[in-house]
């Protein structure tokens, strides 16, 4: 039985002929940037996040650079990040010019460590980017207490996270403002690239909005230097169809992993991800922690099920950020679990069948 990774082409048949109108729409309409389809996404997701404010963007690392940006984020300033995410936090960082500063992660729920970002303060620090890793909202009571304490800016990066909550509240609506990515495998996928930024801040929204489309008053009149940013016509229209299905996507994501949980269980050479309290995690990838991972992937492989590792050398030791001088050892938790951890197949088609079948494998291999 083959399992894929993601499985985008059973989910575009699921829901083609919505998708297929919705497209032809904005083909008729040639409405390709702005105009309604883009409205409506951005009136529902903010609504969706009971936030004042949404902007749809071109991609989550815009989303990110397009708020360190309007919030003045420059040479000098210093930014808290956790060494444990994709590299986009880092680099919306880095774009504009302020440095971002590592921060271990915390063994259980792989989100930052919140007993260290204390250490990383500094008079230069401006602001903190909690990164909600694999769908699972970090510690948000903690890091406001934070940066309340030390006058800090928090930015959240949703980008695995859409949905998900933290003490009943929609991440991304925690600090000034929350980034989200659509890039096609994302729990809310547009047809390519797609983001959107989320913000109750009016002052923030009006700077964002500005900049997302070069700075632009009215027709080439330009207020702000800014950047184009802006979410294209399509992928808002493909957005606006899958908005209909995310709730049930989640649920069924929820579904897969329960069921992980229960064909996984009592195999001692591995860790199953834990849920932490108060958060609502969503599921956009199930990573567990493997002994002889390298080995269980390859098994795996042999057996057509695809798995993925998130991440698989962290953010301090990539010669990217060579220039920052981390070394070796600086973030131990980072270091020893880019070892062992193996992400298994997770989207809302995967099937039962397939969920046990990829369980089978594992303890299998465990067995030999
Ligand atoms: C944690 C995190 N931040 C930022 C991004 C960047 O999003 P995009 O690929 O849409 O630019 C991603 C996407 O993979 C991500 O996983």
């Amino acid at each position: 039985m083959r399992v894929p990774f993601v499985d985008l082409i059973k989910q575009y048949h699921n829901i083609k002929s919505e998708i297929d109108q919705a497209i032809q729409d904005v083909l008729e309409n040639a409405a390709f940037i702005g105009g309604p389809g883009v409205k409506a996404f951005e009136d529902s997701f903010a609504h969706m996040h009971k936030a004042k404010f949404c902007i749809g963007t071109s991609s989550g690392t815009d989303s990110i650079h397009l708020i360190l940006w309007s919030l003045g984020l420059r040479p000098g300033h210093e930014v808290i990040v956790p060494v444990n995410t994709f590299i986009a936090t880092a680099e919306a960082v880095s774009l504009t010019g302020a440095k971002p500063i590592f921060v271990d992660h915390d063994p259980q729920s792989f989100n930052i460590d919140i007993s260290k970002i204390q250490d990383a303060i500094n008079e230069n620090t401006k602001a903190i980017i909690p990164v909600h890793l694999y769908g699972q909202p970090a510690d948000m009571d903690s890091i406001m207490d934070i940066a309340k304490k030390h006058d800090l800016m928090v930015v959240e990066d949703c980008c695995q996270a859409h949905l998900a909550e933290y003490n009943h509240q929609k991440v991304g609506t925690f600090g000034r403002a929350g980034a989200f990515s659509f890039f096609c495998a994302k729990n809310l996928g547009a047809f390519g690239e797609g983001g959107a930024v989320v913000t109750n801040d009016e002052d923030l929204y009006n700077q964002m909005r500005q900049r997302h489309n070069h700075g632009t008053l009215q027709r080439y009149i330009h207020g702000l230097a800014g950047h184009n940013y802006r979410l294209e016509g399509i992928q808002a229209a493909v957005l606006n169809v899958k908005m209909k299905y995310i709730e049930k996507w989640t649920k069924l994501r929820h579904r897969n992993a329960d069921f992980y949980r229960k064909f996984l269980a009592n195999i001692p050479e591995i860790n199953l991800p834990e849920e932490i309290p108060g958060a609502k995690h969503v599921y956009h990838l199930f990573v567990i922690r493997a002994r002889n991972r390298d080995d269980l992937r390859e098994y795996l492989e042999e057996r057509e099920v695809s798995s993925g590792l998130h991440y698989p050398v962290p953010l301090h030791l990539q010669e990217a950020y060579s220039q920052l001088g981390y070394k070796q050892g600086d973030f131990p938790i980072a270091e020893s679990y880019a070892e062992e951890i193996l992400s298994l197949p997770m989207f809302p088609e995967l099937t039962v069948e397939q969920i046990a079948y990829v369980s089978d494998i594992i303890r299998e291999f465990y067995q030999k």
